[in-house]
């Protein structure tokens, strides 16, 4: 039996205008994760996935719509032992588990296709590189969302905070100096696939317009990354502010994330913007480690589902 794990993520800055070249910032978030373990079934059993938390259960070859959830778990199986230069289908069963949020801006997609890579690899007595598997997530990423840009797969195969630009070779990000997030969650699902769609055909209905806002959000997050990098936190508060005013402007944030984010300010946090897709999912509060706590409350009581409280660039705490 074996099993492995990968982390969640958060978008700190960039998101929707990465997919257009624009550079963007993540870190992975190691409160919540995913798991894949990994047992030799009898002779002639096939591959079985068992996903608990999407209450699936389900037979390798069985036919299944591509939109599925079993679809994207089988292809990612499928091409790890592709991979991995195992021939058919051997006898195993998958069993996933995960605690990340599902269509909520944290990579549940990613987490769970990692996790899935890493246990088959390690089954079979194979290491694989973070490209290697990130390369692999990839492919399942673009089951869920058409046309990923990549940095999801990235944060989460690395384990590493990231300055992502589509298509150039992956940068890991140094911290300068550790900072806090307070992680807060809608609770309302709203897929990548449908709002990064969205904000396609907005792009192509007004290229100069969209294009000069994503190069906004671009300069935003290369600012952030000098910040990290020079360990002045401190200044990444009011960038987070900017970026949410652009992302305002591509329309991809909602009334329940206006009023989470709002809160988050009102109780102190240094700035606060969505991450990851939008339209709901999860927001991002940068905090004083003293401040934390009471922007966590105050995120429950404007109706938060959850949240975590994540430190950057040191090992991290606790969620609730
Ligand atoms: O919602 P998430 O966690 O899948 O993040 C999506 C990030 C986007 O920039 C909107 C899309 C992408 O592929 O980068």
């Amino acid at each position: 039996m074996t099993t492995a794990c990968a982390p969640g993520k958060v978008i700190l800055f960039g998101e929707h205008a990465v997919v257009y070249g624009r550079p963007a910032i993540a870190v992975p978030v190691t409160q919540v994760r995913a798991c894949a373990m990994v047992e030799d079934g009898p002779l002639g059993q096939g591959v079985i996935i068992d996903a608990t938390d999407l209450h699936l259960r389900h037979q390798a070859g069985d036919p299944v719509p591509a939109t599925s959830p079993a679809y994207a778990l089988e292809a990612t199986v499928r091409n790890a032992l592709q991979r991995l230069g195992i021939g058919g289908l051997p006898d195993l069963t998958l069993t996933v588990s995960s605690t990340v949020p599902i269509a909520s801006g944290m990579g549940s997609g990613a987490a769970v296709a990692t996790a899935i890579v890493r246990a088959l690899a390690q089954h079979v007595g194979q290491a694989l590189s973070p490209a290697e598997v990130s390369q692999l997530v990839y492919q399942t990423e673009v089951i869920h969302h058409g046309t990923p840009s990549g940095i999801d797969n990235t944060v989460i195969a690395f384990g590493q905070p990231v300055y992502f630009v589509r298509g150039q070779p992956i940068e890991t990000l140094r911290v300068g100096r550790p900072f806090w997030l307070v992680i807060g969650d809608t609770g309302s699902q709203s897929p990548t696939k449908d709002v990064v769609g969205d904000v396609r055909r907005a792009w192509q209905a007004e290229p100069e317009k969209y294009e000069a806002l994503f190069d906004r959000i671009g300069a935003v997050a290369t600012r952030a990354g000098r910040a990290i990098e020079q360990g002045r936190p401190s200044a990444l508060g009011e960038l987070m502010d900017e970026n949410q005013e652009l992302l305002q402007a591509i329309h991809v944030s909602s009334p329940q994330l206006e009023k989470l984010i709002h809160s988050a300010r009102t109780a102190g946090a240094m700035g606060a913007k969505l991450c990851g897709a939008g339209r709901g999912g999860n927001m991002i509060a940068l905090v004083a480690r003293a401040k934390a706590q009471r922007v966590a409350d105050m995120l429950r009581t404007a109706g938060a589902v959850n949240f975590v409280i994540s430190e950057v660039g040191a090992a991290s705490s606790m969620s609730g």
